[in-house]
């Protein structure tokens, strides 16, 4: 029986990864999931009755050494950046007789690292990161930062911990998980521009990153722990790096986007952006905002078209921005 781990099970990311899974046709499968939350783990058991879960944070270091030893697939979905747990994963991975895998999310503001360092935020960029073309590439931008601690953990294990990362953009759409269904950037532009009461953008707005629906994000999760399942070779390590995205998008189109389907949902009294906004003040609008909606990350998802056989079904973000804005203007009210 093959063995899944898989943390983040409340989150976004990892719930719906965990739905994605659930409805798949994979047999013998033995699932089990870190759940620190008590409440949230009886939740989780009623819906999935058939998974184990494992409770413990991420900072549990012991405990998630000897699952990943366990395991033929850790799906580190939890978190893009913590050290310590990605270390006792690969230590626990390390240990097994026969080669386990380890599918790590990782984020595409991997990328922004420059414009970080010089305040550089709104400004457009011809930069494309194609994860086949440019796999040398990317190893270095990861190398030459020593700051991605989980990133270059990650890529230099030896041959038998096979590593993929998952390089994610711009996540849209509602998850299908059990707990957390909501995504980051484009809902909380949504939801500052409901709570400004109007449309704004981050400086010139010209930057873009790359986007993806949830679903096909899941898809691609679940093609690669099939693959990994079935000790499929040439996906890992060096041939490990995976862009996730199905189109790209300037944040001052979305904002504006967003701004005029607020209009015309009667949400806000004009339409367009009337607004420029600086790197602080999105700071103080949301967390991290001024990377988040300032900076450029534009990738190409080639390896999981060629590699695993994926393409995207999900609709683009454009047709989801009336439902994200929909949604904002529901919670802003407190209906869930
Ligand atoms: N959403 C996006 O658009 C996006 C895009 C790229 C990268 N990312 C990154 O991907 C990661 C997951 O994103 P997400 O949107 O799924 O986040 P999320 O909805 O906040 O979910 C995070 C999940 O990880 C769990 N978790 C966090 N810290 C933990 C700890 N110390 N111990 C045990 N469990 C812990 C949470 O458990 P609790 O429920 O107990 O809190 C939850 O299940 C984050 O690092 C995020 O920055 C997100």
């Amino acid at each position: 029986m093959a063995r899944i781990f898989l943390t983040g099970a409340t989150g976004y990311v990892g719930g719906d990864v965990l739905y994605r899974l659930q409805q798949s046709t994979l047999v013998n499968l033995h699932l089990s999931c870190l759940v620190r939350d008590p409440h949230k783990a009886q939740n989780l058991s009623e819906i999935y009755p058939n998974v184990e879960l494992v409770q413990g944070g991420l900072d549990d270091s012991d405990l998630l050494e000897e699952q990943a030893g366990k395991a033929d697939v850790v799906l580190n979905l939890a978190a893009t950046g913590h050290a310590g747990a990605a270390s006792a994963i690969a230590k626990g991975l390390q240990q097994r007789e026969t080669p386990g895998h380890w599918i790590q999310i990782g984020g595409a503001s991997l990328f922004a690292a420059a414009e970080i360092a010089q305040n550089r935020y709104g400004q457009p960029s011809q930069e494309i990161h194609d994860d086949v073309a440019d796999t040398d590439k990317i190893i270095r931008t990861i190398q030459s930062n020593p700051k991605r601690v989980v990133e270059n953990n990650l890529i230099s294990q030896p041959a038998h911990v096979r590593t993929a990362l998952l390089v994610i953009p711009l996540i849209y759409g509602t998850g299908r998980g059990p707990v957390n269904q909501r995504s980051i950037q484009a809902p909380e532009i949504a939801r500052s521009t409901l709570h400004l009461g109007h449309g704004f953008r981050l400086g010139a707005g010209q930057n873009a990153w790359s986007n993806i629906h949830i679903h096909d994000l899941s898809d691609q999760v679940l093609a690669l722990a099939e693959a990994a399942i079935n000790q499929r070779k040439g996906l890992w390590n060096e041939n490990g790096i995976y862009c996730l995205e199905n189109g790209n998008m300037p944040f001052g189109k979305l904002c504006n986007l967003i701004a005029a389907e607020a209009y015309s949902q009667g949400l806000i009294t004009g339409t367009g952006i009337k607004e420029e906004i600086d790197a602080e003040k999105a700071n103080s609008m949301s967390g991290h905002a001024a990377v988040l909606w300032g900076t450029n990350a534009v990738i190409n998802s080639s390896r999981s078209h060629a590699q695993l056989g994926w393409s995207p079904t999900a609709p683009d973000l454009s047709s989801e921005i009336a439902t994200i804005v929909k949604s904002e203007a529901a919670s802003k009210k407190g209906i869930t």
